[in-house]
């Protein structure tokens, strides 16, 4: 419904769904930034540091569950969770309701949209409608595969070659060349031994307390990822350069040669997409 998505796209620019007014999801998911926020980890209300990177929304419909752990299974379930974090938009939906029921166009608007009006399951789901518009399935990449050879370098053709071979699409696999499975980060080699792992380098086992699943993230769709630095859930690789030679190492337990590397990131280049405009966010 186009009216359910306007509204979730005004709703994703809006600070009144923040304690203080500050942040939007907006904020931190950046249109300017490949959807992202360029940062390490994400900063929050009253320049509260979070613990983790931020992914990109765009095509984040099409994940199998949200978030690094999987502790989301739908969109919709997923908005509660940066609204309600004290270090992202410390709200709650008690506040955020009270304070757009004065807001006599929004209620409108809800009610035009929805049987039942103004509800935090009805913004949860504005939200949700306007990220499964966000798709940039256009690419280059996309292109290719849809038989016009010439929309890839004969680098990027090389990359995407060595992308099968290596195996990077065992985990890499699909429409979003990822979003579709959970893997340990460190298959080869423990990724972790050099620090004291954080409470988000647990991942998955934080969700299951499973032995099993600790470190256990889900595998990152890989569209736009050019635009996403830095990389990882910890922030920690500068540069698709270095995520690729991590991911060579920990992964795969190989240590890439240059030529791989440059190529693999010239493919990784190529699945760009058409990014969508948001409008109405300072
Ligand atoms: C303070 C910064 C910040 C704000 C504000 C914020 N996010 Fe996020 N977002 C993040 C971070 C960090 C993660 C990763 C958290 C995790 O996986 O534990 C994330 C994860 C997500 C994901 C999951 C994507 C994936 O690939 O798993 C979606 C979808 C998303 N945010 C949408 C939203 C929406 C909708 C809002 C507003 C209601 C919002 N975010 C507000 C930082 C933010
Ligand atoms: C065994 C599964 C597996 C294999 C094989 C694998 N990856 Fe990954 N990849 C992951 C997981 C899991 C993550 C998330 C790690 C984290 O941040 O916790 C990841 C993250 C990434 C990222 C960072 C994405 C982002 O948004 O932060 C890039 C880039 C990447 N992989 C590329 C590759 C390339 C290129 C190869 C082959 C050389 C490869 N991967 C092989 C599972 C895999």
């Amino acid at each position: 419904m186009p009216e359910r998505v306007a509204l979730g796209a005004r709703l994703f620019a809006d600070r009144r769904l923040s304690v203080d007014n500050s942040v939007a999801c907006a904020s931190c998911h950046r249109f300017d930034l490949g959807g992202a926020d360029g940062l390490p980890v994400s900063i929050g209300v009253q320049g509260r540091r979070g613990g983790i990177n931020a992914p990109s929304v765009f095509n984040s419909g099409l994940n199998f569950v949200q978030f690094w752990d999987g502790r989301a299974l739908s969109l919709q379930e997923q908005v509660a969770g940066p609204l309600h974090n004290p270090v992202e938009m410390g709200a709650s939906w008690a506040l955020v309701i009270e304070r757009l029921r004065v807001d006599e166009e929004i209620v409108r608007t809800f009610a035009e949209a929805y049987r039942d009006g103004l509800t935090p399951e009805n913004i949860a789901d504005a939200i949700a409608s306007f990220e499964q518009s966000l798709h940039t399935l256009d690419a280059p990449f996309d292109r290719y595969l849809r038989g016009d050879p010439s929309a890839l370098s004969p680098q990027a053709k090389a990359g995407y070659q060595r992308f099968r071979d290596l195996g990077c699409i065992s985990c890499h696999q699909g429409a979003l060349l990822g979003g579709n499975m959970f893997q340990k980060f460190g298959v080869i080699g423990d990724y972790f031994a050099e620090r004291t792992p954080t409470r988000a380098d647990l991942g998955r086992y934080n969700v299951t307390g499973r032995e099993e699943d600790r470190h256990v993230f889900k595998v990152p769709g890989l569209r736009n990822v050019a635009l996403t630095a830095p990389y990882f859930h910890d922030g920690s690789a500068a540069s698709l350069d270095a995520a690729v030679a991590v991911m060579g190492r920990y992964q795969l337990g190989r240590d890439l040669p240059p030529d791989d590397i440059k190529s693999i990131v010239a493919f990784l280049h190529s699945l760009t997409g058409r990014i969508p405009a948001l409008d109405g966010v300072e």
